[in-house]
């Protein structure tokens, strides 16, 4: 048996976990009807097929009609969910996974305008910034039924098979209680720690009076708000110590922080650009201070550092919740000997935003996760001919591309015209906060290295050189380039591009204009902000970055802020023209005729990027299907048979940016849903 710290099997009361690695609660916002249904299932049991010891599902699932989803949560005041929830364990369970679920009351962090349209409630009337909802006093009648309400979601819970639950006790209502910041109360419930806690316990004794003392109970709780007017690290370990002496958790999954706005939040759930495990050593301090199991999740993503917090007893369950979202396989991985090909997770969190941005989480490199029923996490041989697939542009759907014919069994060609791989990742790794995407490129390196894909940098592959190679199969993913000409005076502008690569210096006066509200324009106005830049960013959207969501909006604002920057929302940039030695930037709206004027050294502008498609045109008639992508077969998984052109010798198919501008994971999703089934 492998010695390795991770790997060893750990006991939590009546149940053996089968190594120390685990995904913590996490709402992907992949419900349906508010219940853990397919989709939800399968994600779940790739990480149990994966290895890992324990997954807490649910993130967040509610308890009360007044908790109304904020993020797709689960449904857990229904018992229509027990038969999901059975096929849930079931799955976890075949392949020798244990899984819990977190329940939760949301108390302020949601809001009352969906759902049942009730108010939402808190220990005090004290708004949320992030969820912007003003909620009630809870009553004595409130807190009664909640009390119940938690009861009856555990015996849900317990019906449905699970090995236990987790109460969150972060940012909702219980901790809501234990925070001087938002329980302002003066009754029992109120003042005194022990009037703090009056709620919790109270939840936990109709737990336990209903599931009992063999069901497993442990709860996600602040241990340190972190906040002048919050839980302080006295209080908050105090109350750890009183759970842990209780007999009435079975285990602490801690938290440091608070959560009430997303630049909070951003310290308790740490993105790219920032330290590994910020709260590591706090963690593995109040684990020697209550001698009780202790899990713990904020930016573990490599089996490096998960290791040393099990090997230093900082941690007896280390949380690896993005880091499954991007690799569900990294406990194989490791225990076969294979680290090195587990698909990293660069931080991007995408995931997380998107469950509010677009109402499901997906990696922004692994397009398999969430979408297991039909994009597999390991691409298997193809039982058919091998075929000489040719693929021009290694940007992220190039590489892509070729990562998964080599699975397939293809001998695959991958021209780049630079001399190294990556396209715009390359450029947006540039960035230091951002240098960690670089992982997206040289993840897929590596895998092509290892399955022979024949790459050839420096090769600006035109028709013919297309042809030479006498191809089955060709994928045109050759990117764009950006596309300033929405400006009249554009040639005086520069690209965003201009200012990530380093061609075009930081100007003193920097005007950018941000029609595309996505990170191109940001990241190069974040460059221009720390250059010193006196900087003005303009965008036609009615809110700001509007592609960007919360956590990774954090990072911009600080700098903008930091550099004092302007920021102008509802106005369009027509057209830029020389003024001695500067330039003036004309500025209109879509709302009057007005037209202002800046003046300024540099005016940046970005408008996503028109495809680089030259090549792609050249083949285009001499391929079998003059380019066609059958989508229904895409969409179906199925192989594409179309023929517009008896004569043609070779398919052709175009992916990612060389058909429009979007970003990276439509370019490996383009890539691997076609690729897979050739
Ligand atoms: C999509 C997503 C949804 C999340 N939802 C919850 C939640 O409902 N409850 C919770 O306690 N934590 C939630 N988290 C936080 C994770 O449990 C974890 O603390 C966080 O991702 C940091 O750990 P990591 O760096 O290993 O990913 C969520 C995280 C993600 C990525
Ligand atoms: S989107 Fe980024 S943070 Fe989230 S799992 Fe994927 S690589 Fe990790």
């Amino acid at each position: 048996m492998s010695n390795d710290p991770l790997l060893q099997p750990y006991r939590l009361r009546h149940l053996t976990l089968r190594n120390r690695i685990m995904s913590t609660a996490h709402e992907p916002a992949y419900s349906e009807d508010g219940m853990p249904k397919e989709r939800y299932r399968l994600y779940h049991a790739e990480k149990a097929k994966g290895g890992i010891a324990l997954t807490m599902t649910a993130g967040s699932a509610v308890v009360g009609q007044d908790s109304p989803a904020a993020f797709g949560n689960l449904h857990a005041y229904k018992d229509e969910i027990v038969p999901w929830l059975r096929e849930l364990a079931d799955a976890c369970h075949e392949h020798g996974s244990a899984i819990m679920m977190q329940i939760t009351h949301l108390g302020r962090r949601t809001n009352w305008n969906k759902a049942d349209w009730l108010p939402v409630l808190a220990p005090s009337p004290v708004r949320e910034p992030a969820h912007r909802a003003f909620p009630k006093e809870a009553e004595d009648w409130d807190i009664d039924r909640i009390v119940g309400q938690y009861a009856d979601a555990a015996e849900r819970m317990q019906a449905g098979g699970l090995d236990g639950i987790e109460l969150e006790a972060y940012g909702h209502i219980m901790d809501g209680f234990w925070s001087p910041a938002t329980n302002h109360r003066d009754d029992q419930w109120g003042g005194s720690l022990d009037n703090r806690l009056r709620f919790t316990w109270a939840v936990l004794d109709a737990i336990r009076a209903r599931v009992g003392d063999g069901f497993l109970v442990g709860i996600r709780m602040v241990a340190d708000e972190d906040w002048g007017k919050g839980l302080s690290r006295e209080e908050g370990v105090e109350i750890a110590r009183r759970l842990a002496g209780s007999g009435k958790v079975d285990f602490l999954n801690l938290i440091r922080g608070h959560i009430e706005t997303d630049a909070v939040l951003s310290k308790v759930i740490p993105i790219q650009g920032t330290p590994a495990a910020p709260h590591l050593d706090f963690c593995g301090e109040v684990r020697a201070e209550t001698k009780f199991p202790v899990f713990h999740a904020a930016r573990i993503n490599d089996v490096a550092t998960a290791r040393h917090a099990v090997a230093e007893g900082k941690l007896d369950m280390v949380g690896m919740t993005r880091a499954h979202i991007a690799d569900p396989h990294i406990v194989n991985k490791v225990a076969a000997g294979r680290e090195t090909d587990i698909r990293p997770c660069v931080g991007a969190t995408y995931c997380l935003d998107r469950i509010y941005e677009g109402h499901e989480a997906l990696c922004i490199h692994n397009p398999a996760t969430g979408r297991e029923r039909t994009i597999p996490q390991i691409v298997t041989r193809s039982t058919g001919p091998a075929r000489k697939v040719v693929i021009v542009g290694a940007g992220p759907a190039g590489l892509e591309a070729a990562r998964v014919a080599g699975e397939r069994g293809h001998a695959v060609v991958l021209f780049e015209a630079a001399d190294r791989p990556g396209g715009q990742v390359r450029l947006a790794a540039r960035v230091p906060r951002r240098r960690e995407l670089i992982g997206i490129v040289d993840w897929r390196v590596e895998q092509c290295a290892r399955l022979g894909v024949d790459m050839r940098f420096n090769t600006y592959a035109e028709a013919a050189d297309v042809l030479a190679e006498a191809p089955d199969v060709v994928l045109i993913a050759t990117g764009g380039l950006p596309n300033t000409a929405i400006v009249a005076g554009d040639d005086l502008a520069v690209s965003s591009w201009d200012i990530l690569s380093g061609d075009a210096k930081p100007g003193e006066r920097v005007l950018v204009y941000d029609d595309n509200a996505a990170h191109q324009g940001l990241s190069a106005a974040e460059v221009l902000a720390n250059a010193g830049a006196q900087l003005e960013i303009v965008t036609p959207e009615r809110f700001f970055a509007a592609d960007i969501g919360g956590l990774n909006h954090v990072a911009y604002a600080e700098a903008f802020d930091r550099a004092g920057a302007r920021i102008t929302i509802n106005k369009r940039v027509v057209g830029v023209r020389r003024s001695g030695n500067g330039l003036i930037a004309e500025i209109g709206s879509d709302y009057s005729e007005r037209i202002e004027e800046r003046e300024v050294d540099q005016v940046v502008v970005e408008h996503g990027t028109l495809p680089l498609d030259e090549v792609y045109f050249a083949l285009k008639p001499l391929s079998r299907n003059s380019g066609e992508m059958d989508y229904e077969a895409l969409i179906a998984g199925a192989p594409q048979t179309v023929t517009r052109n008896p004569e043609g010798a070779f398919q052709l198919f175009r992916i990612g940016d060389a058909v429009a501008s979007r970003n990276i994971h439509a370019a490996v999703y383009d890539a691997i849903r076609l690729v897979k089934d050739l």
